[in-house]
């Protein structure tokens, strides 16, 4: 009897333990996120308790995820006898610290309980060293080495944290073989592509035939234009956007067709009736979506996608869809890949994207370009070898495996919260100290887009900073703040809106405080 009880035990310890800290999969982190929000009616309860055996089990119907929990307790003035001892050790063991062990265990309702566990367990949830500031000037690093001495860079989008600890250790094994010639991509790098997109993404049906690789995503986009335009044709950008985007148009001799997205208490939207005007173009031929979208801070929605989508097939637009951003995801928020949401959209769009943003192993050059349709893929290939960029390097093929698995879950998970608490300490400065400077409400990515019109004066070619109080006023707020205040960020210009300037958030928590403070500081003079 001890020893069954024992045996039993043991078995339910392991499960828990499982359970409850192997929450790197999709699934639980999705989980993490539902709870963190406070979303608790995601969760209901299957089956409540058998009496002197009970078993609390936790369902979440969107996720079809359970989580059972053995033990006794009161609940509805019922009372059930607790193991103390059995207990107790449980869920020491589990570092649960919610839990009364009195006599017994009161609950108001069982989801209360997972929701005490789980906000434990979220605790100090950030584990990784994101705090650690890494000297990266004299690495041949762009964003650094370029940027004078003394300035805090906050420009250019890589992040100034190492890369996961376990893509470190399979790129140091594959250093350590010491033979880095031509490399081709294994079949287990599809597999890895499919089954993260598939399983953290939804993108249900997606196959390993479908994927192409390239150095990165930009060359992604020129190779896509160059196979599905002729110089001369039109290719549709939803301003503001990333500004290689209007470079990989211009270089393939096509004219850039702007489709402003609409900027209204502090978010943007789609014009859907502006783009089905220029979409109706006979020489439109693409547009390049970014989803989620630089710098417009948004995650677009799948009712937002399809909208824009039926308006492309409409017009016969193929929609090039850069997901590069994908995985900088903030509660309340969902990715959607542009080609998951019908067979329709699938077949009429060209997915690119990369691990590269998301683990910050953008100089390991490695993309993807995903399409369903074979000819679109012929096309793209000979598109591919036209421009040459059909070579990858061995440490991208490498971190992008090691990238896409539950530990690359995990440590995204704990990299979006520290990238979350960032937005909301600049979030809240702002408010407090330069309220006149409206943040952009940020969805995904850890780019801030911050409205600085206040300080602009409309002029007949653009904006200038005439009533800064300064004898020559600089040409722009970036040049401003580089210069007086030592720090750098990105002109909105560069992205197709001149008003507002682009804050790089990806750093620790210390630099991004100091950097805040002397773009504060600046800003406050202007005023
Ligand atoms: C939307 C978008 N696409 C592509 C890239 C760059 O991609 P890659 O480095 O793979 O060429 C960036 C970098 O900031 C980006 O923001």
């Amino acid at each position: 009897m001890e020893a069954r009880k024992n045996e039993k035990n043991a078995r339910s310890l392991k499960r828990l333990r499982k359970d409850l800290r192997s929450n790197g999969t999709p699934a639980e982190a999705k989980l993490w996120t539902l709870l963190k929000n406070k979303q608790v009616e995601n969760l209901r309860f299957r089956r409540q308790f058998s009496i002197g055996n009970y078993i609390l089990d936790f369902y979440c119907p969107e996720l079809k995820l359970s989580i059972e929990l053995d033990g006794d307790y009161h609940y509805n003035s019922q009372k059930h006898e607790i193991d103390k001892d059995r207990d107790s050790i449980l869920y020491k063991e589990l570092g649960i610290k919610t839990l009364r062990f009195e006599n017994h265990i009161v609950f108001d309702t069982p989801d209360k309980i997972i929701y005490n566990i789980i906000r434990e367990k979220m605790k100090n949830s950030v584990q990784y060293p994101f705090d650690e500031l890494i000297e990266r000037r004299g690495t041949n690093c762009y964003k650094w080495d370029d940027t004078p001495e003394g300035v805090i860079p906050m420009w250019i989008a890589d992040m100034d944290f190492q890369t996961a600890p376990f893509i470190i250790e399979a790129l140091k094994k594959r250093v350590e073989h010491g033979v880095f010639g031509y490399t081709k991509v294994p079949h287990s790098y599809y597999e890895a592509v499919v089954n993260w997109f598939k399983y953290r993404h939804g993108w249900q049906n997606l196959q390993k035939e479908w994927i192409l690789y390239t150095s990165g995503v930009v060359p992604a986009l020129s190779v896509v234009i160059k196979a599905f335009s002729q110089p001369g044709d039109q290719v549709i950008v939803q301003t503001p956007v990333y500004n290689c985007f209007f470079s990989s148009i211009r270089n393939n001799g096509c004219e850039i067709v702007r489709n402003a997205l609409i900027y209204e208490n502090q978010t943007y939207h789609m014009d859907y009736e502006d783009l089905e005007r220029k979409a109706s173009d006979p020489k439109a031929k693409l547009l390049l979506l970014c989803n989620p979208h630089n710098p417009a801070g948004r995650v677009w929605t799948r009712d937002e996608l399809q909208k824009l989508g039926e308006i492309c097939i409409r017009h016969d637009v193929l929609v090039v869809s850069d997901e590069i951003h994908c995985e900088f995801v903030f509660p309340g928020h969902k990715f959607v890949p542009f080609a998951s949401i019908s067979e329709a959209l699938q077949h009429h769009s060209i997915t690119c994207n990369a691990p590269s943003k998301a683990f910050n192993t953008a100089g390991l050059q490695i993309a993807n370009i995903i399409s369903d349709n074979p000819d679109f893929r012929q096309k793209i290939d000979r598109a591919i070898n036209i421009n040459e960029v059909c070579d990858v390097n061995p440490f991208g093929v490498v971190a992008l495996q090691s990238a896409y698995t539950d530990d690359g879950a995990e440590w995204l998970r704990q990299l979006n919260e520290y990238l979350l608490d960032n937005y909301n300490y600049l979030k809240e400065y702002f408010e407090k100290e330069i309220p006149q400077f409206p943040i952009t409400k940020l969805e995904g990515t850890y780019l801030a887009w911050v409205d600085c019109s206040v300080v602009l004066d409309k002029r007949k070619d653009g904006y200038s900073l005439s009533h800064c109080g300064l004898d020559a006023p600089p040409p722009s707020i970036e040049e401003y703040l580089l210069k007086r205040h030592k720090v750098q960020v990105n002109d909105g210009s560069m992205y197709g809106d001149e008003r507002f300037i682009r804050i790089n958030l990806a750093c620790p928590r210390k630099r991004l405080e100091e950097g805040l403070h002397r773009i504060v500081s600046g800003l406050k003079d202007l005023l």
